[in-house]
Order: structure tokens, then C-alpha cells, then sequence
């Protein structure tokens, strides 16, 4: 009985460490489906093949951030800048979320998306920029 507690009790703190993780990923996926979603495709990864090739009207489309693009150069600042100021001042397309978001939310969201790189990519990043 005694044994079965501490067992008990080790799976519980082990659980607890975990969901803090995943509730800010879950977090983050909620988030990116709701703002997202609509330009950088299912899980992040775009909508069209080749996100190198600008739009009809002059425009590059959203790339993809599920590691197959550049997301992963930036630096975890650089990216939060992207989303808060978006590109249409840089003569981009995608939208400012500073007010829209959260910063919690804006977290979250780049956990998410980070959480959909290669493991091997991921270690790289977490090297070079944490
Ligand atoms: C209206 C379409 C649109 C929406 C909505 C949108 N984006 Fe973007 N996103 C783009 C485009 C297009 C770019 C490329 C820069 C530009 O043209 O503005 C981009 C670039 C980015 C980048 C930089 C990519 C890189 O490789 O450095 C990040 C990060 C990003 N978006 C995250 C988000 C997040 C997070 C959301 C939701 C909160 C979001 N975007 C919503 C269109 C969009």
C-alpha cells in the first residue's frame, strides 16, 4: 500500500510538470487556429508549394513555420516582433497582433509552433538562441 503511494505520488508530479507544457502548447494551437491558421495552413505548414514564389499581386505568400521555412533562423524575439507588428508596414501582408493577443497568448502560440519543428532543428535553435 505503502509503495503503491509513492508510486502514485511520482506519477503525479510527473503528470503535473508535463501539463504545464502541454497546456501552453494547447494553448497555442487554440490561438493559431483562431489567427492563423486561415494564411500559414494546418499546422503551420503553408498553403501553397512554393512560398518563395510571390502572389499574383506582387505579394509573397505566408510561409510555412513548421520548420521547412526560415521561422527557425529568428530568434524567438524576432519572431514575437513579427507578430506583433506583422509585415504590412514592411510591405508584407500579414496583419499586426500586438493588441489583438495576449502576450501569454503570443507565447504560446510560438511554443506551438516550435512544437511542430524537428527535434534536430529544435536542438539547434534552443543552442544557438537560448
Ligand atoms: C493574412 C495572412 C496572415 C495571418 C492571418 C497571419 N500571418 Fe504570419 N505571415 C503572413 C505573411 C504573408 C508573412 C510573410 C511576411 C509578410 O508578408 O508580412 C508572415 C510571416 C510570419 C512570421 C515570420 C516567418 C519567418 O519565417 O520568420 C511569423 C513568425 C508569423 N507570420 C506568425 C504568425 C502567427 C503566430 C499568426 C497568428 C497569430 C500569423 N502569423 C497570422 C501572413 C499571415
Amino acid at each position: 500500500m505503502k509503495l503503491l503511494g509513492i508510486f502514485l505520488l511520482l506519477l503525479l508530479s510527473a503528470c503535473s510538470s508535463n501539463d504545464s507544457e502541454n497546456a501552453d502548447v494547447s494553448t497555442g494551437k487554440a490561438v493559431f487556429e483562431a489567427n492563423c491558421v486561415v494564411c500559414h495552413g494546418k499546422e503551420a505548414g503553408g498553403l501553397v508549394s512554393n512560398w518563395k514564389e510571390k502572389d499574383v499581386d506582387g505579394k509573397f505568400p505566408a510561409p510555412p513555420l513548421d520548420g521547412s521555412a526560415h521561422t527557425w533562423h529568428h530568434s524567438p524575439m524576432q519572431l514575437l516582433k513579427t507578430i506583433n507588428g506583422g509585415g504590412i508596414k514592411m510591405g508584407g501582408q500579414m496583419p499586426a497582433f500586438e493588441a489583438i493577443l495576449t502576450k501569454d497568448e503570443k507565447q504560446a502560440v510560438l511554443d506551438y509552433i516550435m512544437s511542430l519543428w524537428p527535434s534536430e532543428l529544435k536542438t539547434k535553435y534552443d543552442e544557438r538562441f537560448r
